[in-house]
């Protein structure tokens, strides 16, 4: 565990607890966090001090530099053990990241235990990933389905014109309704397990009883799919692993929920804000069915990840204009190499000419989202976003974008909401009343619940 001396900093160089940092999540990196990456690089060079909740760390602003961390496993570790604050006690008590950060699954694990865990994944995703295998063929009908429900909601409550909020009333619902299905939830479980999702990926205050209850129930979800296996993620995990312990399969399900939510839903309202504000190339490049390239282009203007959890220096190295002292944490961010790689703003629109494919969207190195999660987060996006294209004859903002209210996290940055003026294309159907199957009935139920929850959430 104990990282072993290289080459050790220079003793006149700076240590990070002597700088001045500034504190990275103010008003004005809610607002415009390109500005602020801007100013720290003009201060800084490529990586910078930032103070987060209190606890200073290191944010990695090139592109270059943000690739080198991405890639030096050798040198930049995720195991928290490798942090010398926390091991030395000095974060404060009761810091809000840190309930996140405790949860031990496959983003913070290093070397063999690390691959192994990917291997997992991959292997339990892997039936969903097959179009014409059973299980892909139903997943990508239910996501479809799904979609179809949420719009004819949308009609039936607010009729085929007006207004809508694209994310509390299609994007979130639709994912956490796939997330149900995928994992395999019984709705008794549904109920509560999206209820604290929802509460833990609120953050700040009650972040961490939240994050117990979250993983305590995604382990009871572990428990239940053990004594009956089913055609589902979780079940899948179990096959792919047997060794899985209870706990160990819940934390596992607990991040991929996060991503499957929280990112992936960022990912569908980012790019459905691409195509909606897009240009007449957007467009035409959307109707030619080239979604992947838009969303390709979100990514670059908006990635979801967009300020990369925590590496830590295995031991002392330079980077950008510092020395790293063995120990420190640094985060790498997506949104500030992109913005070095196109020298972009944080509203601007990305150049379509440009190719959109050398983004950060997905991280980079041993640790870049895995090809089945990648996959399987194109397919939703790519699904969510068709619909609305298929199902709406015109869309367009109801807010100028520059007033568009984002959330800027340590992690994320995502849109609140989406709203909209739209016109339906023709009547959206009707819910399938007693046709429905019992699966679908469990979800139309659990979707009342998820409706009533995120008005409250908002409120
Ligand atoms: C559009 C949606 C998504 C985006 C933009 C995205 C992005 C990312 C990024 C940037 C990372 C690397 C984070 C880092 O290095 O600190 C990552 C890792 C990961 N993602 Fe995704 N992701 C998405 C969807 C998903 C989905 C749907 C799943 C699961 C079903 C998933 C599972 C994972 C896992 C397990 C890791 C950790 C990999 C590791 O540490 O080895 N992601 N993702």
């Amino acid at each position: 565990m104990e990282a072993q001396p290289y080459a050790a900093a220079p003793a006149d160089s700076p240590v990070l607890a002597s700088l001045p940092v500034e504190p990275l999540l103010t008003s004005e990196f809610d607002a415009d966090p390109g500005a602020v990456y801007r100013r720290l690089r003009r201060l800084h060079g490529p990586v910078a001090p930032v103070g987060l909740m209190g606890v200073p760390v290191w944010l990695v602003l090139d592109y270059r530099e943000v690739l080198d961390v991405l890639r030096g496993e050798g040198q930049w570790r995720r195991d928290i053990r490798y942090w010398r604050a926390r091991a030395q006690g000095e974060l404060p008590p009761g810091w809000p990241l840190l309930a996140g950060y405790e949860v031990r699954q496959t983003m913070f694990m290093d070397d063999e235990e690390h691959r192994a865990a990917r291997q997992t994944l991959h292997a339990a995703l892997r039936p969903f990933q097959e179009a014409r295998g059973p299980q892909g063929w139903e997943l990508r009908a239910a996501v479809s389905r799904y979609a179809d429900d949420l719009v004819a909601l949308l009609a039936a409550e607010s009729g085929s014109a007006g207004f809508a909020d694209l994310g509390a009333q299609y994007t979130r619902p639709l994912l956490l309704m796939v997330t149900t299905r995928l994992f395999g939830c019984p709705v008794e479980l549904g109920d509560e397990l999206v209820m604290d999702l929802w509460r833990m990926l609120d953050g700040g205050l009650g972040a961490e009883p939240a994050t117990a209850r979250a993983l305590a129930a995604f382990t009871r979800l572990a428990v239940h799919r053990r004594a009956r296996p089913g055609d589902d993620l979780t079940s899948y995990m179990l096959l792919a692993d047997p060794h899985l312990s209870d706990e160990q399969l819940g934390r596992e399900l607990f991040m991929n929920a996060v991503y499957l939510n929280d990112i992936t839903g960022n990912m569908v309202l980012n790019t459905l804000l691409e195509v909606i504000r897009g240009n007449a190339t957007v467009r035409r490049s959307v109707s030619a069915g080239q979604l992947g390239e838009t969303v390709d282009r979100a990514a670059l203007a908006n990635p979801p990840v967009a300020n990369m959890c925590f590496r830590f220096a295995a031991r002392d190295v330079p980077l950008g204009d510092y020395w790293i002292r063995s120990g420190d944490a640094v985060s790498p961010s997506a949104a500030a190499a992109h913005q070095d790689l196109l020298a972009i703003g944080s509203t601007t629109l990305v150049d379509p000419a440009f190719s959109a494919r050398s983004h950060l969207g997905w991280g980079a190195g041993q640790h870049q989202c895995p090809a089945a999660a990648r996959e399987l987060a194109g397919l939703l996006v790519t699904h969510a976003v068709g619909r609305i294209l298929d199902h709406f004859a015109t869309v367009e903002l109801a807010l100028p974008p520059d007033q568009l209210p984002w959330r800027a996290g340590p992690v994320v940055r995502g849109l609140r909401l989406l709203p909209v003026r739209y016109e339906l294309n023709r009547p959206a159907r009707q819910h399938r009343g007693d046709t429905l199957k019992e699966t679908d009935r469990q979800t139309t139920g659990l979707l009342a619940g998820l409706r009533r929850l995120m008005f409250r959430t908002q409120a």
